[in-house]
Order: C-alpha cells, then sequence, then structure tokens
C-alpha cells in the first residue's frame, strides 16, 4: 500500500543516528518525504552519505550525513554541534543506532557484554542528554524518539546482553520523559519486533550457527509466531517514528510502542 505524504513534519530538523541503513535509512526517507530536514549520523560515514544524497534526490529538500560514534562522548557532542551548523536546531532526534549479541548468558564475554551496553544503552543516554541539553537550553521544545525492541519488553534465550541493553533504554526513555515535559520535550520509544533488516539476518544466521539448524528453518519459524505472518518491513517500523516526531502525538509521552504484528499476544 502507498502511503500518502502529508508534509507533517515540514520545517522539522530530525537526526537519525544509525541512518546509514535499515531501520534508521528508512526513518530518513519517511521524514524527507513527509518535509523534514534530516542528519544521518552513523559511524558508517561514507554509507550515510551515500544514503542522504538518495534522500535529497528522491524528496528534495536536505539531508545531509554527519559522523558519530554513539559509544564515544566526544563524537556525539561533535556531531550534535556539526548539525546545529550545517542545518540550524534539531527538532527531534531519533537514537536508533545499535548492535545485536545472540548468545547464551554463560558465553558472554566481559568485552562483548561492554561492547552492547556501550552502544545500546550507554550510547542511547550520551546521545539523547546531548541533544536533549540542546533542546532545553533553547527553549522550543522538541522530541526524542528511542529504538528499544521488543526485546526491551520481553526477554528470552540468547538475548542477555541485548535485552538487558533495550530494557535499560525504556527506564532511561521514561526518566527522561518525566523530566523533559515540563520544557515540552516529549521522550518516547519504539519496541519493533522482527524486521527485515541485515541485523536480523545476522541473528538468523547466529541463532542457526549456535543450534546447528538450517537458517530457512530458522527464519520459518520466527515468521510462523508472527500472528501477521510475516516480518515488518522498515517503512512499516518507520511510519510509526513519523507518528511519534508530528503533531499527531502530541500528547504523548513516556510511552514504549510495540510494533510486533502481534507477536505479544499471538
Ligand atoms: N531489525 C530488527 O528486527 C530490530 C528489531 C527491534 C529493534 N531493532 C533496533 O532498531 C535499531 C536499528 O536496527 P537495524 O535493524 O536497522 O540495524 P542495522 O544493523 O541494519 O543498522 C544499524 C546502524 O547503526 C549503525 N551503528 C552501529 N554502531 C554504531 C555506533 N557506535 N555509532 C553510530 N552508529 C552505529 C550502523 O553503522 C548501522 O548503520 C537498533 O537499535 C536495533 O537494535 C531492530
Amino acid at each position: 500500500m502507498d502511503i500518502q505524504s502529508s508534509g507533517s513534519l515540514a520545517g522539522r530538523v530530525a537526526v537519525i543516528t544509525g541512518g546509514a541503513q535499515g531501520i534508521g535509512r528508512a526513518i530518513g526517507e519517511r521524514y524527507a518525504a513527509e518535509g523534514a530536514t534530516v542528519v544521518l549520523a552513523d559511524l558508517a560515514e561514507e554509507a550515510a552519505r551515500a544514503a542522504a544524497s538518495e534522500i535529497e534526490k528522491t524528496h528534495g529538500g536536505t539531508a545531509v550525513a554527519v559522523r558519530m560514534d554513539v559509544a564515544d562522548p566526544a563524537s556525539v557532542e561533535q556531531a550534535a554541534d556539526e548539525a546545529r551548523a550545517r542545518v540550524g536546531h534539531v527538532d527531534v532526534l531519533v537514537a536508533n543506532a545499535g548492535t545485536l549479541l545472540i548468545k547464551p548468558v554463560l558465553d558472554i564475554g566481559l568485552d562483548e557484554w561492554r561492547r552492547v551496553i556501550d552502544i545500546n544503552l550507554t550510547g542511547a543516554f550520551v546521545t539523547a542528554r546531548a541533544f536533549a541539553a540542546r533542546m532545553v537550553e533553547r527553549g522550543g521544545g522538541g522530541r526524542i524518539i528511542f529504538s528499544s525492541s521488543l526485546f526491551g519488553k520481553r526477554s528470552g534465550k540468547e538475548n542477555g546482553a541485548y535485552s538487558a541493553s533495550k530494557f535499560g533504554v525504556i527506564g532511561l526513555m521514561e526518566a527522561m520523559a518525566a523530566e523533559l515535559a515540563p520544557h515540552g520535550v516529549l521522550v518516547n520509544a519504539v519496541c519493533p519486533g522482527q524486521v527485515a533488516t541485515e541485523m536480523i539476518e545476522r541473528l538468523i544466521g547466529e541463532r542457526a550457527a549456535l543450534t546447528g539448524a538450517d537458517p530457512e528453518d530458522v527464519r520459518n519459524e520466527m515468521v510462523a509466531r508472527v500472528p501477521i505472518g510475516r516480518l515488518a518491513s522498515v517503512e512499516e517500523i518507520a511510519d510509526v517514528y513519523v507518528y511519534l516526531a508530528g503533531e499527531l502525538s502530541r500528547y504523548v509521552t513516556g510511552q514504549s510502542l510495540i510494533v510486533d504484528g502481534g507477536w505479544t499476544v499471538g
């Protein structure tokens, strides 16, 4: 189905971390289609630049790329200043950069644990803090949207580190929503289920390697658990981020919205 764009984000500036590919890139596409200026902030600078130029070609408007390593606070501060200098005050931050680890807890090394927490949780904190501080200082309100996960609501085997990081993001989001509401900054999280991206391909591969199963069987089993009967497309997930960035959600804050095709009730 073709979703009609309505210009619901015209005049807004949005920074999307992890915007070079996958869900982040799709959010960039949808925001640009809705009239926003977008900044794709990613460790993969070249890929982010290519994505930004594709977005400009398709939707017009302005899309730029900045290098940002969410695990490095200095890099986040620098990228926030660069975004401000290039496209102006940021109205919407999507803290979306993330990484995955599929491993039983007893096999997780401390370095692996720290890498997941550093990127997914500390990275989300550092990024949200940097942009929230600028929004509060400016006084014009804003939106912060975190990419948590279905695994930020329910955990399960081989998900210890990833789930811990994504549960943590929801705790951070709820605290920030309460603290920032008086400043007009609304803070929410999206909890996608299984989305057709490179990350899900990695998850299927890693789970197949762990269990010795055929990757196709892992995929079929995953899909069979989703009442809607398929993985989500990145566009279907990105549309929820459009809602949370625009006027239709102006009374919504402190929420973690599960978008899982019914997995949790199936
Ligand atoms: N794909 C899914 O099924 C799914 C489900 C639930 C939640 N999520 C979450 O949604 C987000 C996006 O997932 P995706 O599937 O698009 O992932 P992806 O792996 O396709 O893309 C992740 C992006 O983040 C960037 N990135 C990684 N580490 C970074 C760092 N330190 N600093 C800056 N950028 C960095 C990568 O370069 C990449 O562009 C992640 O937070 C993920 O945990 C994904």
